[in-house]
C-alpha cells in the first residue's frame, strides 16, 4: 500500500515492534494522544464562532495569562490519558506541579510519563494564526506500581522514548518520532482519520530561513547579534529570509519542511530564554535530530542537559545542522563578551 493511504492507526500497529521496549503500552499511549488531538482540534476549529478565545482569567506557573484554550487543551489531554489509565504521571506547562495518575483500584502499573505543552503559541489563537500541541514521553525510573516522583520527570532528553507535536494549521498534522525516524500524518477532517502524508521526514543540511524575534536585538548577547548580522550579509545564499510566526510548532514545522534555523536566545530580559526544556525544547530537539538536524542551547546539545526543575527554561537553537553549527561558532567566538 502506498504510504499516503496508510492511516496513523495502521502505522502504529505495523510499527509496534520497532518501538523501543515494544510492549504495546507505547502504541496505546500514542493512540490516546491521537484521540485527544482530534478532540482539541475540533474545539480550536470553532474559535471565533463560540466563546473559546481570550483569557481564562488565571496566570500559570510560568507567569503567563492562561487562555481559555490553554486550559481546555490541558484538561482534554489530561482527561483522555487519565481515563485510559495509560500513563503513571503527567507534567504540563499549565500545571504548577506534576500530576500523579492513580489507577482505578489505587495502583498504577503503567511505565510511561508524559510531558506536554498542551497549547503552544496561545497568543496566536485570537488572531487566527496556527497553534500546536507538543508532547514528550519517558519511561519512569522509579519502581512500577509506586506513585511517580520528580525523578521520573527530570530525565535528560536523550532518554525520551517518543516525542511529537500536533500542528493546527491550514491542515491538522501530527508529527512524531519513536527514535526510528520522523513521520508526519495529516488529518482528513471529513472522516477524522490521520493519513501518513509525510513519511520519513528529513531536514535539509542547510536552508535560507532564520526565525528569531529580532526586535529584541539590543538585548541579545554579542554572539547572537553577530550571527544575525551574518544571516543578513550578502554572500553565497545570503541574505536569508526572516520568518517568525511566534508559535514554536508552526515555526519549527516550516523549517523542518523547508530548511532553516529557529532561535529563542538568551537576552537581558530573559536570561535563560523563554522556551521550556521539558515541554518544548527536548521534544523538538529529539524530532530535529531524528530528521538529521541539530538542537543546542548555543553551546551544548539540548538532549544532554540534565534538568534540575520542571519548568526550567533554556536558550534554544534548532533546525538545519549547518545553520545551527554556524550559530554555535558565533556564540563560541564571542562568549567572553557580555
Ligand atoms: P506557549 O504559547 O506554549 O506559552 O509558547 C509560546 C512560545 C512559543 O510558541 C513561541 O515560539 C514563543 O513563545 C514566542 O515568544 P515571543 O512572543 O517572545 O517571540
Ligand atoms: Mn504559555
Ligand atoms: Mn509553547
Ligand atoms: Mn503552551
Amino acid at each position: 500500500m502506498a504510504d499516503k493511504h496508510k492511516t496513523l492507526g495502521e502505522y502504529i500497529i505495523e510499527n509496534q515492534s520497532s518501538f523501543q521496549y515494544s510492549s504495546g503500552e507505547l502504541s496505546r499511549l500514542i493512540n490516546s494522544i491521537r484521540l485527544a488531538a482530534k478532540v482539541v482540534n475540533h474545539e480550536i476549529r470553532k474559535a471565533g464562532l463560540v466563546d473559546i478565545t481570550g483569557a481564562a482569567g488565571e496566570v500559570n506557573v510560568q507567569g503567563e495569562a492562561q487562555q481559555k484554550l490553554d486550559v481546555y487543551a490541558n484538561d482534554k489531554f489530561k482527561e483522555t490519558l487519565i481515563n485510559r489509565e495509560i500513563v503513571c504521571g503527567i507534567a504540563s506547562e499549565e500545571e504548577d506541579d506534576f500530576v500523579v495518575v492513580e489507577g482505578a483500584n489505587g495502583t498504577n502499573e503503567n511505565k510511561y510519563v508524559l510531558m506536554m505543552d498542551p497549547l503552544d503559541g496561545s497568543s496566536n489563537i485570537d488572531v487566527n494564526v496556527s497553534v500546536g500541541t507538543i508532547f514528550s514521553i519517558y519511561r519512569r525510573v522509579t519502581p512500577v506500581g509506586t506513585p511517580v516522583t520528580i525523578e521520573d520527570f527530570l530525565q535528560p532528553g536523550n532518554r525520551q522514548v517518543a516525542a511529537g507535536y500536533v500542528a493546527y494549521g491550514t491542515s491538522t498534522m501530527m508529527v512524531f518520532t519513536t527514535g526510528n525516524g520522523v513521520n508526519g500524518f495529516t488529518l482528513n477532517p471529513a472522516i477524522g482519520t490521520f493519513y501518513l502524508s509525510h513519511p520519513n521526514m528529513k531536514i535539509n543540511e542547510t536552508g535560507k530561513i532564520y526565525s528569531v524575534s529580532e526586535g529584541y536585538f539590543a538585548h541579545f548577547e554579542k554572539g547572537m547579534q553577530e550571527f544575525l548580522k551574518y544571516c543578513k550579509e550578502e554572500e553565497g545564499t545570503r541574505p536569508w529570509t526572516a520568518r517568525y510566526i511566534g508559535s514554536l510548532v508552526a515555526d519549527f514545522h516550516r523549517n523542518l519542511l523547508k530548511g532553516g534555523i529557529y532561535v529563542y536566545p538568551r537576552s537581558r530580559t530573559a536570561p535563560n530564554g523563554k522556551l521550556r526544556l521539558l515541554y518544548e525544547c527536548n521534544p523538538m530537539a529529539f524530532i530535529a535530530e531524528q530528521a538529521g538536524g541539530k538542537a543546542s542551547d548555543g553551546f551544548t546539545r539540548i538532549l544532554d542537559i540534565q534538568p534540575t526543575e520542571l519548568h526550567q527554561r533554556v536558550p534554544f537553537y534548532v533546525g538545519s545542522k549547518q545553520m545551527v553549527e554556524k550559530a554555535e561558532e558565533y556564540m563560541e567566538q564571542y562568549k567572553e563578551h557580555t
